[in-house]
């Protein structure tokens, strides 16, 4: 029965890989209850002190867990410090000297592991709760958070340059991106809305204020004012001209005024497939809010690819040393 037992070897091999494989995608909001109950209002206290001291670092950090979905899944890749095998994604093109929060990373890691002891909870998990408890500290919506990712051994530079959209991205690159993580333009469209909280630099949206021409002139004037054709490349100005402190529904109306900040928000209302989205968010606060959390939720499952193991960071920047 020599072919038997060679199907028997097959189908354990099959079996194995599924169990461990879905090591991942079981994700659960009560991961923690036994092993750390009291993870989640240790993470959302240090996001609250954080987002009090600073309001726009609950833009970052909600940005911060965007970069991470969109490379090989939320798996807190982008948090791992350069080393000579580690191409960190913090010197990819969209987060190099841009991403930021980082330090309260590492803040959130302590204290959770301090309350609950080392090991437990992953490094991906944090950075998923810190972007909800960043949106309901400034005044957006809430949703329950799945939980139970592992964190990648690896991270990968190019692979952040190729999936992390550009601020030059046109409608279908932008549509493109996100379908490539299984995003529909819904997703894209309410999830931009992300974008009604924090800032960019002027780098970020020169090429848009001299030379769109889908853009409001005094907008664009008075952008003229902080970024100049040349130099000043770190001047900051807000995503959402209605103000980036607050979580609300106002980046879509400043897109029917013409006064997105970047040429790719502009993209999404510009005549295309997702100009009736943009219409209906901006005067349907309660659609954008409950839709951004259900998009987020969906942003948070993106997987790493089959097979990776992970493991449960002790330092979100590092590695786990392998003491054998
Ligand atoms: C649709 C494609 C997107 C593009 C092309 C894009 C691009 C950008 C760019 C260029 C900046 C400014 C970076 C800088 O100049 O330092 C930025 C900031 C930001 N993005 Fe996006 N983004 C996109 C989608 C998203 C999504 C889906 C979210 C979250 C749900 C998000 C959240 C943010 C936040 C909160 C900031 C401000 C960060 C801060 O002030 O530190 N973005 N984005
Ligand atoms: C990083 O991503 C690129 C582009 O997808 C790929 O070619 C390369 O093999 C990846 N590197 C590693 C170490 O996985
Ligand atoms: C405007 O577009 C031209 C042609 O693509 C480019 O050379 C120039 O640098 C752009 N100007 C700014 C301020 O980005």
């Amino acid at each position: 029965m020599a072919s038997c037992g060679y199907f028997s070897v097959l189908l354990h091999a099959f079996v194995f890989a599924t169990l461990t494989t879905s090591a991942f995608s079981q994700l659960s909001p009560y991961f923690y209850d036994k092993t750390c109950p009291n993870a989640l209002r240790t993470i959302r206290s240090v996001v609250e002190a954080a987002v009090k001291k600073e309001p726009r670092m609950g833009a970052s950090l909600l940005r911060l867990h965007f970069h991470d979905c969109f490379v090989n899944g939320c798996d807190g890749s982008i948090l791992l410090d350069p080393t000579p095998t580690i191409d960190s994604e913090k010197n990819s093109d969209a987060n190099f000297q841009s991403a930021r929060g980082f330090e309260v990373v590492d803040d959130i890691k302590n204290e959770v592991d301090y309350v609950c002891g080392t090991g437990i909870v992953s490094c991906a998990d944090i950075l998923t709760v810190a972007a909800r408890d960043s949106v309901v500290a400034l005044g957006g919506p809430t949703w329950e958070v799945e939980l139970g990712r592992r964190d990648s051994t690896t991270a990968n530079k190019t692979e952040a340059n190729i999936q992390i959209p550009r601020p030059s991205s046109s409608l279908s690159q932008l549509i493109i991106h996100f379908n490539n993580h299984g995003l529909d333009i819904n997703d894209l469209v309410v999830l931009s809305g992300g974008h009604t909280i924090g800032f960019a630099r002027c780098v970020s949206y020169r090429n848009r204020i001299y030379n769109d021409t889908n853009i409001d002139p005094f907008y664009a004037r008075q952008l003229q004012q902080i970024c100049p054709e040349n130099g000043e490349n770190f001047n900051l100005a807000p995503l959402d001209p209605m103000g980036p402190n607050h979580f609300g529904s106002g980046y879509f109306s400043d897109l029917i005024q013409k006064k997105g900040l970047l040429h790719s928000d502009q993209e999404l209302f510009n005549g295309g497939y997702t100009d009736e989205l943009v219409l209906k968010y901006s005067h349907d606060t309660q659609a954008f809010n409950k839709n951004f959390a259900i998009s987020m939720i969906k942003m948070g499952n993106i997987q790493p690819p089959p097979g990776d193991q992970g493991e449960i960071r002790f330092d979100c920047r590092r590695v786990n040393d392998n003491i054998d």
